[in-house]
Formats: structure tokens, sequence, C-alpha cells
């Protein structure tokens, strides 16, 4: 196995989605119904601020990719994650000020990690991690967050070992799907820290 890293801009990225909808289909084995949709989704995502896509290419076959973009307000997952954080309640949180300041701190400069998967027979070969560790490494923001199963999978073991806490679990996006954790992490990530703002 030779995989080299390539990014792709904006218009590669879009003409690669059905190629990397296959990637994400082989990786999670989603339901029918969420890969139709997960076109759509990507191209809007590809117009976000700050977009950046990298892919491994393995002689011609897109083993893995990963893209974010800088995070605001208006996004639906940005928002979405700053709402819950605001209105979490629990023990160590004092107030609507605290509460401000926390979401402030992990939203208010970040790189939003959409999606990160590679196929099943290129997996635990160290290709999602330089994946993630490449893109976030030229980053200015603050902070990297995102939302991962809220399960003890490689993904959060591999998110867990760059120095990603988790921010909200048990959070579902919606009563359809399944309890998500979201994560941050200050940048740039290093290995085995876990991260505090
Ligand atoms: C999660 C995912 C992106 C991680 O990518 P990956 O390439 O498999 O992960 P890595 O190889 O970089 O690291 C994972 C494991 O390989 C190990 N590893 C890292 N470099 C390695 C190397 N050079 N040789 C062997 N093993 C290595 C890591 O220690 C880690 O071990 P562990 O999972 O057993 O604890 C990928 O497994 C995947 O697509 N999973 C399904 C979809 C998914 O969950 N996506 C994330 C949604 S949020």
């Amino acid at each position: 196995m030779s995989v080299c890293y390539r990014e792709l801009g904006r218009r590669e990225f879009r003409a690669a989605i059905g190629d990397l909808v296959a990637v994400y289909a082989a990786a999670m084995n989603p339901p029918e119904r969420l890969i139709g949709g997960r076109e759509a989704i990507m191209d809007r995502h590809a117009a976000s601020p700050g977009f950046r896509c990298l892919t491994a290419v393995d002689d011609g076959v897109v083993a893995g990719f990963c893209y974010g973009f800088h995070g605001e307000s208006g996004q639906w997952w940005h928002d979405m994650v700053a709402s819950a954080l605001a209105s979490r309640s629990g023990a160590g949180h004092s107030g609507p000020a605290h509460e401000s300041a926390e979401v402030a701190a992990w939203l208010d400069d970040s790189f939003e990690v959409a999606e990160l998967h590679v196929r099943p027979a290129y997996q635990g070969a160290g290709i999602g991690r330089e994946l993630l560790l490449s893109i976030t490494g030229e980053r200015d923001e603050r902070t990297a967050v995102l939302s991962t199963a809220d399960a003890q999978t490689r993904a959060r073991r591999l998110y867990r070992g760059v120095g990603f806490t988790d921010l909200l679990t048990g959070f579902r996006f919606s009563g359809a799907e399944p309890p998500y954790a979201v994560m941050g992490a200050l940048l740039p990530l290093t290995a085995d820290r876990p991260s505090e703002v």
C-alpha cells in the first residue's frame, strides 16, 4: 500500500463527491436513506468559509478523506451545538455568564471537522490520524470541534489520542438519530493530551 495525500479545492471536491460518498458508505455502512441525502449536504458544505478537504489516495482509489470548515453562527451544526452547550445543566456550571464564556471558548474561533472516513480495507494503518493531523495542522483557528457516535469506537479513541475531549455526551441532533458525543480540542492537536479552555 502506498498512499499519498492530496488536497481537493472546492471544485475538485464537488466533482469527487460521488467517490467520497462511496467511501463514507463503505466506512459507516449507514442506512440507504442517509446515503441519498449525503451528496447534497456535502455540496452545501463546500460553500462554507475556510472549506478544506484532504484525501488519501492509493493507486487512484480514494482510501479516505477528511474535510471541514470554519464554524460560524447560522450554520446548522454550529447553532445546535452552541445552544446545547449554553443550556446544558449539571454540576460545575455556574450560570449564564460561565456558560456563554464556555460556548465562546470552544466555538467562536473553531474549525469544524465535518467528515473523516477511511475505507475498511485501509483502516488501522494510521491514515485517519494522518488526515486529521494534517488538515488541522495548517489551520489558524483556536479550536477544532466535531461530533461522533457516543460509543467507544476507533474514531473516539483516535480523537481522544490527539487531544479531543468530550464537550457533550448523549446528544441527539434529532429524535431519530443515535446519541452523539460532541468533542473539542485546542489547536494544534497533540497526542495524548486532553484539552482545556
Ligand atoms: C475512524 C476512522 C476515520 C479512523 O481512521 P483509521 O485510518 O482507521 O485510523 P488510524 O489507523 O489512523 O488509527 C486508528 C488505529 O490505528 C492505530 N495506528 C495508527 N497508526 C498506525 C500504524 N502506522 N500502523 C498500525 N496501526 C496504527 C492507532 O493506534 C489506532 O489504534 P486503535 O484504533 O486500535 O486504538 C476510520 O476507522 C473509519 O473510517 N471508521 C468508520 C467511519 C467512522 O467512524 N468515521 C468517523 C466518524 S466521526
